[in-house]
C-alpha cells in the first residue's frame, strides 16, 4: 500500500516521470450506492460529480490528455431506465461543462459512435466541442457509446472502401494511417490506465491504444476516488520502467 503524504503535488514527482495521457475506467457506481441501500441512479450522480473533481485535479498537475469511459457501446444492454438516468445525467454534463471548468483552458473531445445517441446529446455534444475547440492546456475526451473493437472495425471498412476506390494503396496502410481512421486520431496513446472498482479488465475501452499503457487498478469504487487516489496511480506509475519491447 502507497501512503501519500499531505506535500504530494507535482513538484513530489518530476515532471517527465508523469504521465502524459491519463485514461480512467469510472467503474464501480452502482455498488457504491448499494452498499448504502441507494438507489444506482444516485451512485451515477455521485459519479459525474467525483469526475468533475477528478478533471479539475488532472488538471492542477498540468496532465495534458485525460480521457474517461462514460458509457460503452455494450452498455445499452442495461435496463432502460437506467440507460436513461444515463442519458439525463451525461446531457446535464455537457450543459454544464464549461461552467464547471471555471475559466481552466479545457478542450472537450468525444469519442464513440453517435449512432443511436439521443438528439439532445448529439446536439450538445457539437456545441461543446465547438465552444471549447480552443483551449489548448488540456484535452478531455469523453467515451460515449464508444467500443474498442467497433472503432477497429470502422477504420478498417473505411480503409477497404478507400483502396476499393482505387484512393489508397493497401501496402501503404501502416500504424500512422491506420491509427488516422481511429476516433482518437492525433491523441497520444495512454500512458496510465485507471480502472476503479476491483475490476481489472478494459470492457472494450481503447484496445489499439492501451497495448503499451500501464495499467493501475485501485480497489476503490468510482464515486470515492479522491485526489489521495490519483496521487497514489501517479507514484506508481512514477516507479515503473516502460521499456515498450526494448532492454
Ligand atoms: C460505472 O459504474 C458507470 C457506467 C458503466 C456507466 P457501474 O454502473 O458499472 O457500477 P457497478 O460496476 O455496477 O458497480
Ligand atoms: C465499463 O464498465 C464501462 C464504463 C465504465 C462506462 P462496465 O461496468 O460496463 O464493465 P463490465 O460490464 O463490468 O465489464
Ligand atoms: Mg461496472
Amino acid at each position: 500500500m502507497f501512503f501519500i503524504g499531505k506535500g504530494a503535488k507535482k513538484k513530489d514527482i518530476a515532471p517527465e516521470h508523469l504521465p502524459g495521457h491519463i485514461a480512467f475506467i469510472m467503474d464501480g457506481n452502482g455498488r457504491w450506492a448499494k452498499k448504502r441501500g441507494l438507489s444506482r441512479n444516485i451512485g451515477h450522480a455521485e459519479g459525474s460529480r467525483m469526475l468533475k473533481e477528478v478533471v479539475k485535479a488532472c488538471f492542477s498537475l498540468h496532465i495534458r490528455y485525460v480521457s474517461v469511459y462514460a458509457f460503452s457501446t455494450e452498455n445499452w444492454a442495461r435496463p432502460k431506465e437506467e440507460v436513461d438516468q444515463l442519458m439525463k445525467l451525461l446531457l446535464e454534463y455537457l450543459k454544464n461543462a464549461e461552467a464547471d471548468l471555471e475559466g481552466r483552458a479545457v478542450r472537450i473531445r468525444i469519442i464513440g459512435s453517435r449512432k443511436g445517441l439521443p438528439e439532445d446529446i448529439l446536439r450538445e455534444i457539437d456545441r461543446v466541442e465547438s465552444n471549447t475547440a480552443g483551449n489548448g492546456e488540456m484535452d478531455f475526451i469523453i467515451a460515449i457509446n464508444y467500443g474498442g473493437r467497433q472503432e477497429i472495425l470502422e477504420a478498417a471498412r473505411t480503409l477497404a472502401g478507400e483502396v476499393a476506390a482505387g484512393t489508397l494503396r493497401a501496402e501503404d496502410i501502416d500504424e500512422a494511417c491506420f491509427e488516422g481512421h481511429l476516433h482518437t486520431k492525433g491523441i497520444p496513446f495512454p500512458d496510465l490506465l485507471i480502472r476503479t472498482s476491483g475490476e481489472q479488465r478494459l470492457s472494450n475501452f481503447l484496445l489499439y491504444q492501451c497495448a503499451y499503457t500501464e495499467f493501475h487498478f485501485p480497489d476503490v469504487l468510482w464515486p470515492d476516488f479522491k485526489e489521495r487516489h490519483l496521487h497514489e496511480a501517479l507514484y506508481s506509475y512514477a516507479g515503473r520502467k516502460r521499456r515498450f519491447g526494448g532492454l
